[in-house]
């Protein structure tokens, strides 16, 4: 089993004594719990790249807001325990609320510019949640590499943007998506999903081939490549709306003409189910 610490000091104490006796490297999970195969896929690089892992499991209140799915979010600590054992991860930081956010809280971390754009426009104040508790967790745990999945592509690219800004001793890795067989991209969320709502969630991964198509075969407008996904993903039962397509470069700066390694980045409702999700063109 790995070592469940759920205090700030106990946490760091036993960090640094392994630290010190052994001159251990650290590598970083950051975690909301409900451990998928994408989680996995973090956990796994960390441990061929460090000596010691460290996954942290705390749903973030600041990071979700109101009438967003809080309350409901997935949670099931022994079975997040059993996945990290079974990964081989070292040690489990799941603080309570009242620990991460103690009486007289108020600072917030903002990544201007970045943070207000395609999912902040949609879910406002969430980035400065992610930055600060990511913030934290970092100071927590002072770990040498800490790491991030591409499918947040915009939560990771506000993070290494945070590193580097504020000199944070930390290297960012990012991992690429992991997608079940069948396209879908795994997410805690799509634990909500019906099985008829789960086969329409495909049509964002279907999307992604098409566009990834007519791109092959020379159609470089962006304009014309996201109408295309819309009304693809549209044209599926259970998909309630489309908050945003759009195409980026790899820095999230909106595209005209498609170029190799620029993102489709889409958030997309299938009943009562945000999902969000991107691909890396190649043209
Ligand atoms: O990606 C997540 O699960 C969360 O946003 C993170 C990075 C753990 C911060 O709460």
């Amino acid at each position: 089993m790995p070592l469940l610490f759920k205090g700030v000091k106990e946490l760091r104490n036993h960090i640094n004594s392994i630290r010190k006796q052994e001159k251990a490297s650290v590598g970083f999970v950051p975690t909301m719990g409900f451990l998928h195969d994408g989680h996995k896929e973090l956990i796994r690089t960390s441990k061929l790249q460090n000596d010691l892992t460290v996954v942290s499991i705390f749903v973030n209140p600041m990071q979700f807001g109101e009438g967003e799915d809080y309350d409901r979010y997935p949670r099931d600590l022994d079975r997040d325990l059993a996945i990290c054992e079974e990964e081989g991860v070292d040690i489990v930081f799941a603080p309570p609320v009242e620990k991460m956010y103690p009486e007289g809280f108020r600072t917030e971390v903002v990544v201007k510019g970045i943070e207000d754009i395609l999912e902040g426009k949609f879910r406002q104040g969430h980035f400065r949640g992610v930055a600060t508790v990511v913030l934290k967790l970092l100071n927590i745990v002072n770990p040498n590499r800490a790491y991030f999945g591409e499918k947040d592509y915009q939560q990771l690219k506000i993070i290494e943007r945070m590193v580097t800004d504020l000199n944070l001793p930390v290297e960012v890795v990012s991992v690429p998506i992991v997608r079940e067989e069948d396209g879908l991209a795994y997410s805690s969320r799509n634990t909500y999903l019906s099985e008829e709502e789960r086969e329409s969630a495909l049509s964002i991964y279907r999307s992604f081939l098409l566009a990834q198509k007519l791109i092959k075969n020379g159609n470089l407008e962006a304009e014309n490549i996201k109408v295309a996904i819309r009304e693809f993903i549209l044209s599926h039962p259970n998909v309630k709306k489309i908050d945003y397509v759009e195409i980026t470069d790899e820095n999230l700066n909106r595209k005209d003409i498609i170029e190799s390694g620029d993102r489709i980045l889409v958030a997309v409702w299938v009943g009562n189910t945000r999902l969000i999700d991107n691909w890396k063109v190649e043209v």
